[in-house]
């Protein structure tokens, strides 16, 4: 697998990355650091820690995110420059007025000076104030908000500009209005949702699709769709390698077991043969 793929800006988005999406203020501090930092006293410690965070203003967990992010830094761990770091613009913000308010607070709690990639979350709006429940709904107006997308893009607070659940008509109607080109769309893709439609879209307009949610989300209240980990191809090429479902699925990401991750050791989260 390759290890990053060039944007339509020309910078390069390291191909795995570390969600935070869930991941409890209190704990997305050790988290991190642990997923970043190789621990030269690990026997399966490999080269290289993940490089690259999804992070989000909805996540509730960005100013944890930032601590690590800083002490990383301070520590010596990577340099700035080293890591990709997505952030994600929230439905309450679509306001034009309000896209730089959602990037400043963003940066102000991550702690850092620019993100290397900030998405519109997705084609929905909120009253600003307000919490996602249908009352609070209101019409989007994306080519206004994608112009005050494309000033943080100008100003350089954000390297790339991008949306996240962009359907393939959302994406040709954004497409119809962008002076800057988005740069990635994230989206729910793995074997049961393959987006084939959306992929080739994307390809064909020079978009970075960026995959979440791997393993089709298990255990997300709400979430019933078809799982991953029991879909029979995935389970049958897991008994054929003798792996478990999840091992099958995850591309393989280059990582360190934090002795408080609850595995003992590297093969017992990942045995790296596949
Ligand atoms: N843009 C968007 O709207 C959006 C939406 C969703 C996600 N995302 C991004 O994608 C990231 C990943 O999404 P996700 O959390 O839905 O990913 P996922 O990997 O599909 O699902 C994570 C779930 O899988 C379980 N799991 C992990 N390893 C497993 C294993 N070996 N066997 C069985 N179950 C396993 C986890 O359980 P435990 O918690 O018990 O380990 C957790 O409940 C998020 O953090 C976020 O950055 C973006």
């Amino acid at each position: 697998m390759a290890e990053s793929f060039v944007l339509n800006t020309g910078a390069r988005i390291p191909s795995v990355g570390l969600g935070v999406w869930q991941i409890k203020p209190e704990a997305v501090s050790d988290v991190i650091y642990a997923a970043v930092k190789v621990f030269p006293d690990c026997p399966h410690a490999l080269l290289a820690g993940y490089r690259h965070i999804d992070c989000a203003a909805a996540y509730s967990n960005e100013k944890e995110v930032g601590l690590a992010l800083k002490k990383l830094f301070e520590d010596g761990v990577v340099k700035r420059e080293d890591m990709f770091i997505t952030s994600k613009l929230w439905a309450a913000n679509h306001a034009p007025e309000d896209v730089l308010e959602g990037i400043d607070n963003s940066l102000k709690d991550l702690q850092l000076d620019f993100l290397d990639l900030y998405l519109i979350h997705g084609p929905i709006r909120i009253k600003k104030g307000t919490t996602m429940s249908p009352e609070n709904l209101i019409r989007t107006d994306i080519p206004a908000t994608w112009g005050a997308m494309e000033k943080l893009y100008d100003s350089g607070k954000a390297r790339a500009i991008g949306v996240s659940n962009f359907t393939c008509n959302k994406l040709e109607d954004l497409f119809a209005v962008a002076r800057v080109p988005p740069a990635v769309n994230q989206v729910e893709c793995h074997p049961v949702w393959q987006q084939d439609k959306l992929r080739k879209l994307c390809q064909l307009k020079g978009v970075h699709l960026s995959a979440f949610s791997p393993l089709g989300s298990p255990g997300s209240p709400g979430l019933n769709g078809p799982s991953v980990l029991s879909n029979p191809v995935i389970v049958s090429v897991a008994e054929k390698l003798q792996k478990t479902p999840a091992q099958v699925r995850l591309p393989r990401a280059e990582v360190a077991v934090h002795p408080n991750s609850g595995y003992n050791t590297l093969e017992d989260l990942w045995d790296g043969e596949i």
